[in-house]
């Protein structure tokens, strides 16, 4: 954070006599109780009042901070699609390349998360694994969101929310409202790429399948870059988005297996075998076809 109200510091390398040492600590502020500090702009107790591990295992802790981590970075990532949704739907093109390109590096922060967890072992695992009962990431409602947002829409995904109004009323929005690929699809249509009125008008609750009219304007639109630079690097964004996102389901899956093998999910799936066909959800399925008919 800097202070706008402070003069410049002295670069000339030249101490004067007798002067005060500008990059010594002591120049730094040290009375808060008039103004705001770190602690309090951030809400650090508040922050940090919700880290509560329930037993002693060393792990736990751990396994608290990952998750808290990581839910962070989802809110951060939904804000940033929605920003981009929503200039999307402007017909904006260039705009949303910059959040998407956030969103891009926050998932990459996500991905890496799984770096640290990873140094836990099973055994680490069930020093704490009776804590937490049935929840589980599959109750995540903003990774849900994420997905929502992306177009990955199965409504059943947005059942373990019904008990909380404020978290299924927004997902239910989301499912039935036009996901990040289908304001892309728009725009291509209104470029003159004829995407068929079934496409722009589908069931926006069910996920994307292959259509071979939207595949063909993708086609255009890689064979003419120059013609089309803004879907062009649009799609390839948006491609960036979904690779990134196969790369965290695929780290959480040999996470998964590493820590727990194929026992069953704590939120009543199979476990690892849920995990795995996830792997093959496709969000943008023309922008993938499109590499093996060029
Ligand atoms: C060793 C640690 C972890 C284990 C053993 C684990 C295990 C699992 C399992 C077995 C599932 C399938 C659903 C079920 O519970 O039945 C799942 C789902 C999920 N987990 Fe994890 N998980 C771990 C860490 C994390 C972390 C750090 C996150 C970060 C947010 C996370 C987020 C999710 C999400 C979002 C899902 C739903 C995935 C989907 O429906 O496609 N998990 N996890």
């Amino acid at each position: 954070m800097s202070a706008p109200d402070r003069p410049a510091p002295d670069r000339s390398g030249a101490a004067r006599p007798g002067a005060p040492d500008r990059d010594a600590p002591e120049q730094a502020y040290t009375d808060f109780t008039r103004s705001l500090s770190y602690g309090d702009y951030l809400q650090l107790d508040t922050l940090k009042s919700a880290h509560r591990p329930v037993t002693d295992a060393h792990d736990e802790h751990l396994f608290i901070a990952v998750h808290h981590v990581s839910e962070v970075w989802l809110d951060l990532i939904i804000r940033e699609l929605r920003a981009a949704m929503d200039q999307l739907a402007l017909g904006i093109t260039d705009a949303p390349l910059k959040g998407l390109t956030r969103v891009v590096r926050a998932q990459e922060q996500l991905t890496n998360a799984w770096e640290v967890l990873k140094t836990m072992t099973p055994a680490d695992y069930l020093s704490f694994r009776s804590a937490f009962g049935q929840a589980s990431g599959f109750q995540s409602a903003s990774y849900r969101m994420v997905e929502f947002l992306l177009g990955n829409r199965h409504a059943v995904l947005a059942r373990p929310h019904e008990h909380r109004p404020d978290l299924h009323g927004p997902l239910t929005d989301a499912l039935h409202g036009p996901s990040v690929y289908d304001l892309t699809l728009r725009l291509l249509d209104a470029r003159g790429l004829n995407v068929p009125a079934e496409v722009l008008n589908r069931d926006p609750s069910q996920p994307p399948q292959l259509n071979e009219a939207v595949l063909n304007a993708w086609i255009t639109v890689y064979r003419q870059p120059d013609t089309y630079w803004d879907l062009y690097e649009l799609a390839e964004k948006l491609l960036d988005v979904e690779d990134n996102f196969r790369r965290w389901r695929f780290n959480h899956l040999t996470t998964v297996e590493r820590t727990i093998g194929f026992k069953s999910g704590s939120g009543g799936t199979s476990g690892a075998g849920y995990l795995r066909r996830a792997l093959e959800t496709v969000l943008f399925p023309e922008l993938w076809e499109v590499r093996t008919r060029l």
